[in-house]
């Protein structure tokens, strides 16, 4: 007979053969998206899968085995990769940078209205999702209102979000630098509430009832097998003329980012006849910050079709409220 427990672990087992160099953390949140409800939650998948990788029994099996069984090395301060549940195909509106609360809400609206036309299947936030003014290391105004206010509007933005396109479409909130300073705000200044649940973004936005994935900043996704996507942090660089070219230098292969607050674009031949794209994606957020009045920011949004391993790109740019092609 066949036990839910017997399942869970099968089922982990074959993660475990599936992605067999990605780190514990990364395989839980994989495992729990693509299964939900399956598991009580992330940190249960993780104790399961450091359990079984310890099972003589798995240690034995070629997946398990190392030639000289050296321990296992600690691998949670290592980005990793987020890998989407397989679909056959998928239509994305892919958003990013809006720094709530400063989003610029006309750009956000036809987004939102682009979404709707293209019918899509899935949502991709590629970060900055927040600013998180009240946090930020630099020093700044102290009239910009406070953090219940902010993260009060963000769970409104979410929940407007998940009201607007129904259940059915998947959102997936991959976390930007910006919103990385509510959790290096907890490591710095309130260390001891870092890890319990009640203080993390998720549980303050609801983001589970509202059945909204997130994904630590500096990991990557794979969208497809062929297509990437990262906030863009992790590719430093200044101010690059082509940003997507910055990024094809680092990342090498087919990638969108965001981060860079501009819609740009490089693609290129290799010498074995194969065809690498980058992309990055404007921003959704106000354009004359007090901070950096004068920039070559723009506002827009991106959609990609997907069909098994092949995608379609299309990237927008929004000037004057009027949605063009990038
Ligand atoms: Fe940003
Ligand atoms: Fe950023």
């Amino acid at each position: 007979m066949t036990t839910l427990s017997n399942r869970g672990s099968e089922i982990i087992r074959d993660y475990l053969r599936t992605y067999p160099n990605i780190n514990h953390t990364a395989l839980a949140r994989t495992i729990c998206t693509h299964h939900p409800g399956l598991y009580r939650n992330e940190e249960s998948v993780r104790r399961m899968v450091r359990k079984i990788v310890k099972e003589p029994e798995f240690l034995n099996k070629p997946e398990g085995r190392t030639p000289f069984n050296f321990p296992e090395a600690v691998t949670e301060n290592q980005a990793s990769t987020f890998f989407f549940p397989k679909k056959d195909n998928r239509k994305i509106l892919t958003i990013a940078d809006p720094h709530l609360p400063y989003y610029s809400r006309p750009s956000f609206e036809l987004a939102v209205d682009l979404g709707l036309k293209r019918g899509i299947t899935t949502i991709l936030c590629l970060g900055d999702f927040f600013d998180f003014p009240t946090l930020s290391r630099f020093l700044r105004n102290p009239a910009i209102g406070d953090l219940p206010e902010e993260l009060e509007m963000g769970k409104e933005v979410w929940t407007q979000i998940r009201k607007i396109y129904g259940d059915e479409v998947e959102i997936f909130w991959l976390y930007g630098n910006h919103d990385y300073h509510f959790e290096r705000y907890l490591w710095t200044d309130a260390p001891r509430l870092f890890g319990i649940e009640d203080f993390e973004l998720r549980s303050i936005l609801d983001l589970d009832d509202l059945n909204i994935q997130t994904i630590p900043d500096k990991w990557d996704i794979r969208v497809t097998d062929n297509l990437s996507a990262l906030h863009g942090h992790q590719i430093t660089f200044g101010t690059a003329i082509n940003p997507a070219y910055a990024l094809y230098r680092k990342f090498k292969d087919n990638a969108i980012m965001g981060h860079v607050h501009k819609s740009s674009h490089y693609s290129t031949r290799t010498g074995t006849g194969s065809t690498i794209s980058t992309w990055t994606v404007a921003s959704l957020s106000l354009l004359r910050p007090e901070f950096m009045p004068v920039n070559e920011w723009q506002n827009g949004c991106m959609y990609i079709e997907t069909e098994g391993e092949e995608f379609q790109v299309e990237n927008f740019q929004f000037i004057k409220n009027k949605v063009y092609h990038a």
